[in-house]
């Protein structure tokens, strides 16, 4: 029989998680069917609890319902329950709920194999202090960097993520003024700016030669901050498409134990 999967977020008619596990399903020859679901905003659970009942084996979850999610989650990785925020249901025979995060898995993944930039001994600077950047923090940090700062337009939230995330490794947390007269090799921004057509007000002379300037934002043409970054001092530039199919990939594997490849599909989506 055909296994059941889908995305269930509010907005959701633009997601393109349908594409990319059909991709996942052709060409791993998994025997599953993906569509979009739209969950009105005061009902998630009973979204949830009607595609269990119909047999769904696992959902992924966007916005505005990660941290609901994360609640209603019986069981949970250790990303996703220090994120507090989930983006990958599996629904489980025994009637667990299983909760997990690929955000951050998507972020390294994309940045480390497919731009082949690793972070073991790299300065990284992390913007934004809300659900996106709670989301990534683990694997980022897993992932050795010399130092990680998050940055903040309200400093203290980013100083009380230093202490949620300071037992895994070296991250500071404050405003952005801070930054002036350090350098960054990776710049990560996780802030919800580019929606609203800014960017986070970082100081001058902060990439580093060589440096990677990541949007976790993707769409048409540079966000504000890949411009400022362009015409900044980074040589790489990259934006969030690649993060949005590694993290589906992620979860895929998390469902259905089988690693599907990425490249064609970022690729294709690239073409769109
Ligand atoms: P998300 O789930 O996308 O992270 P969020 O939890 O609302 O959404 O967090 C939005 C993040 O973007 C916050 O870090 C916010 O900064 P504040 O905590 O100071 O509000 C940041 N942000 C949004 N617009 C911004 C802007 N124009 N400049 C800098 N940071 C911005």
């Amino acid at each position: 029989m055909t296994d059941r999967y889908a995305v269930v977020g509010n907005p959701i008619a633009h997601s393109k998680s349908p594409l990319i596990h059909a991709e996942f399903a052709r060409q791993t020859g998994q025997d599953m069917a993906y569509t979009a679901i739209l969950a009105p905003l005061d009902d998630f659970a009973g979204t949830v609890k009607q595609f269990r009942a119909e047999g769904g084996k696992g959902l992924n979850v966007t916005v505005p319902f990660k941290q609901e999610a994360w609640k209603l989650a019986t069981r949970l990785t250790d990303r996703a329950r220090l994120a507090e925020a989930v983006n990958t249901l599996k629904f489980e025979p025994d009637g667990t709920i299983l909760g997990d995060n690929t955000d951050g898995a998507g972020l390294t993944r994309d940045i480390r194999e497919n731009r082949g930039i690793p972070f073991e001994g790299k300065r990284v600077l992390l913007m934004g202090a809300g659900g996106a950047a709670r989301g990534v923090l683990l694997p980022l940090l897993l992932q050795k960097p010399e130092r990680l700062v998050i940055a903040n337009r309200t400093p203290e939230k980013a100083v009380e993520l230093e202490r949620r995330f300071a037992a895994y490794g070296p991250v500071e947390g404050g405003d952005y003024a801070r930054l002036a007269g350090s350098l960054f090799d990776i710049g990560i921004n996780a802030t919800s700016s580019s929606l609203s057509d800014a960017l986070p007000p970082l100081p001058q002379g902060v990439f580093a030669p060589g440096a990677l300037a990541y949007d976790m934002m993707y769409g048409k043409g540079l966000t504000p901050f890949l411009q400022f970054a362009q015409t900044h001092g980074a040589e790489h530039l990259a934006d969030g498409l690649g993060m949005l199919v590694e993290q589906a990939a992620e979860s895929f594997f998390l469902w259905r134990g089988v690693r599907p490849q990425t490249s064609s599909v970022i690729a294709k989506l690239k073409q769109l």
